[in-house]
């Protein structure tokens, strides 16, 4: 049984898909930013690598570049802070005297160089961005070293009361910086154009273990005392550090689960295929270039299904469906060792640069794990997506244009969405279809070698597009619309819209339904989660409640183990008055913080004042298990600044 969704499929009758997952994930990434690590790459590529415009950071990295940074923090959990110090090895690339960083809600309490005390202060910034620090940097200095304290509500950090944790005995920290977050727990430059190494000191209370994205302990310390090295050079928003009663279990040569105790075991089950993808991406997009490659599987309120952060990658317990059913989401992951974390994107509106690469690369993995037939369920489930995204963004098409076009006062967040990671995938699927598989290959191993550890934006990438891939082809540049796709909305005609037999089964059972057919009649034998996830994503208009209960009844849908089914059958329930499965839903809603799952099921909620009434009940007992970053998406889609509740 899965963990997190244990204590609800506990209460509930067992059923025969209780323990099928189906499901599928869509998203990816990909970066560009001049080489950290060697005099040559900077001048090498300084011709192709356009200096691009990130709006949103305040940092200056054409006068002062970070190379290195050395933290030496205490995590307290009364006090919920971090603090302690942050040294920053700069690269003087121009005549100024100010280097520029990233702040937000953090308290800098002394700034210094290796020259001495240093003149520092706090500029203006806006509430997507947070402030500016800008520090006088005399002329032989190389370091800057600021003294800091984050504040409780640091944007990153969750602190989790023990209540929150799986053993309920100790509590808990975890950090997600993507995209302009790790602002909040560390002053640095902030944009995925500058790359550093790192290391670190940390003192956590024992017998907390303590683990970042570099090379990890396995063992707890008695003293609380860890240190920490990452010699490949990252972007800001791969910094990351969880803290917790966490345990660690070998799974392959190269990979590892970390859990806490009591999902060991299971996630060590589910992720046991993990070294395999990596043979399987290796194979056809060259070697894995970060060492181990470790997965952490969180509480349950982490809001994302799965963080690359490097060497270990974040993940939500919602994906331990107990079949490996799920595990889309781990090639998906692992995919952004090269699509994002090697081929960085040069800012957060070419997105689609790191999301809808790893996207296709997900499913190349899953096709070589699983067989084709497999994967095109996976494409086209996202194809659902993306049509339905589309649709949502109907008012505001600009919305559906691979490359974005935030100001600064936007946070990047706001409009996080399918389009870069389906669209994005959509995109090189057509590549693929008009170049065919082995050139497309091809280009794609050359790419991710060629900005390997450094950032590309959007225009440079269409660059690489035309002269690279179409060589210069002017009719195949014309045939593969690349302006529609990337700066246009919607979904381009020469899109390769996916159909597999295997769900033009489910399609035939869903007619025999809708013609009024009882559900033990329907032929359902067989069926992977996938299918069960299309079958119920697409229920016929109409079925009146006795035929939804009929439904709930022979497939225990309201009690489904697999998170993404229980999440598509909440939402048709939502919006059915299909009341069976309210009490599931507030389950559901009260045990996990994954925004993927929240938002759509407050935001099917709101669609009736009865709806809202219950939504608002449970959201005022979950707000606070929540992560900042899902109570804010939530707080939006429930208004809750302006009800009552929130004054
Ligand atoms: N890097 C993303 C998560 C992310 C993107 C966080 C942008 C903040 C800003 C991660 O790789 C991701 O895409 N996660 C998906 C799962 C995936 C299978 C589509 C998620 O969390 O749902
Ligand atoms: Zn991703």
């Amino acid at each position: 049984m899965p963990f997190l969704l244990s204590s609800l499929s506990g209460a509930l009758r067992p059923s025969p898909i209780a323990c099928l997952s189906a499901l599928l994930l869509l998203m990816t990434v990909t970066a560009c930013a001049p080489s950290p690590d060697s005099a040559s790459s900077a001048a090498d590529h300084a011709a192709s690598t356009e200096a691009v415009k990130d709006v949103h950071s305040f940092a200056n990295p054409q006068d002062f570049a970070v190379r290195h940074i050395s933290l030496d923090l205490t995590v307290s959990f009364t006090e919920r802070a971090l603090s302690g110090t942050a040294e920053l090895t700069l690269e003087r690339r121009s005549e100024a005297d100010k280097v520029i960083l990233d702040t937000k809600d953090m308290e800098i309490l002394e700034v210094s160089t290796s020259e001495g005390p240093a003149e520092f202060h706090l500029g203006d910034g806006n509430d997507a961005l947070g402030r500016p620090l800008h520090i006088t940097v005399p002329e032989k200095a190389d370091t800057v070293r600021v003294r800091y304290r984050t504040a409780p509500g640091a944007g990153a950090l969750q602190w989790l009361e023990p209540v929150q944790t799986a053993s309920g005995k100790y509590p808990f920290l975890f950090t997600q910086s993507q995209p302009i977050l790790a602002r909040t727990w560390i002053p640095l430059q902030d944009t995925p154009q500058v790359r550093f190494t790192y290391d670190a000191r940390l003192e956590v209370p024992p017998p907390l273990l303590a683990l970042m994205s570099a090379e990890n302990p396995q063992q707890v310390a008695d003293n609380g005392v860890y240190t920490f090295r990452m010699d490949q050079a990252v972007p800001s928003y791969l910094m990351s550090l969880a803290v917790g009663e966490l345990e660690f279990r070998s799974i392959g040569a190269r990979t590892g689960v970390y859990a806490e105790p009591s999902v060991i075991e299971a996630s060590a089950y589910e992720f046991a295929e993990t070294e395999q993808m990596m043979v399987d991406a290796e194979a056809m997009y060259g070697p894995y270039r970060w060492g181990r490659y470790d997965i952490l599987v969180l509480p349950p309120s982490f809001p994302y299904g799965g963080m690359e952060n490097p060497r270990l990658t974040f993940a939500t317990p919602t994906i331990l469906a107990g079949d490996r059913s799920l595990t889309a989401l781990i090639a998906h992951e692992l995919a952004h060792s090269w699509s994002g974390n090697l081929a960085t994107n040069a800012t957060w509106n070419d997105l689609w640069i790191n999301e809808g690469f790893t996207v296709y690369f997900e499913r190349r993995i899953m096709e070589q794990l699983y067989g084709a037939d497999y994967a095109e369920m996976l494409t086209q489930l996202g194809y659902q997506d993306l049509e339905a995204t589309v649709e949502d963004f109907a008012e505001t098409p600009q919305y559906t244009h691979l490359r974005l076009e935030l100001t600064a006062e936007q946070d990047p967040d706001d409009v996080f969405s399918d389009i870069p990671y389906e669209k994005g995938s959509f995109f090189l699927r057509a590549l693929e279809e008009q170049v065919g598989r082995e050139a497309f290959d091809e280009f794609l191993r050359e790419h991710f070698d060629r900005y390997a550890f450094r950032s590309l934006g959007t225009n440079e990438l269409v660059e690489r597009l035309k002269e690279d891939l179409l060589q210069g082809d002017e009719e195949a540049i014309a045939k593969a619309q690349l302006d529609a796709w990337i700066f246009g909305p919607g979904i381009p005609d020469n899109v390769v819209i996916p159909s597999t037999d295997a769900f033009a089964v489910v399609d035939a059972e869903l007619n025999a339904l809708a013609g009024g057919r009882p559900a033990a009649q329907l032929n359902t034998a067989d069926w992977r989660p996938q299918q069960w996830l299309h079958f119920v994503r697409q229920l016929p208009e109409g079925l009146t409640q006795q035929q939804l209960a009929d439904l709930d009844v022979t497939f225990g849908l309201t009690s489904a183990g697999n998170s993404e089914l229980l999440n598509a059958w909440l939402l048709q329930a939502t919006e059915r008055g299909y009341s069976a499965a309210e009490e599931s839903q507030e389950n559901f809603l009260l045990s996990m913080g994954r925004r993927k799952f929240l938002r759509p099921q407050y935001e099917a909620l709101a669609e009736t004042p009865e709806g809202k009434e219950r939504a608002l009940d449970i959201y005022r007992r979950a707000r606070a298990t929540y992560h900042p970053v899902s109570v804010n998406t939530i707080d939006r889609v429930l208004g809750w600044e302006e009800s009552e509740e929130g004054s």
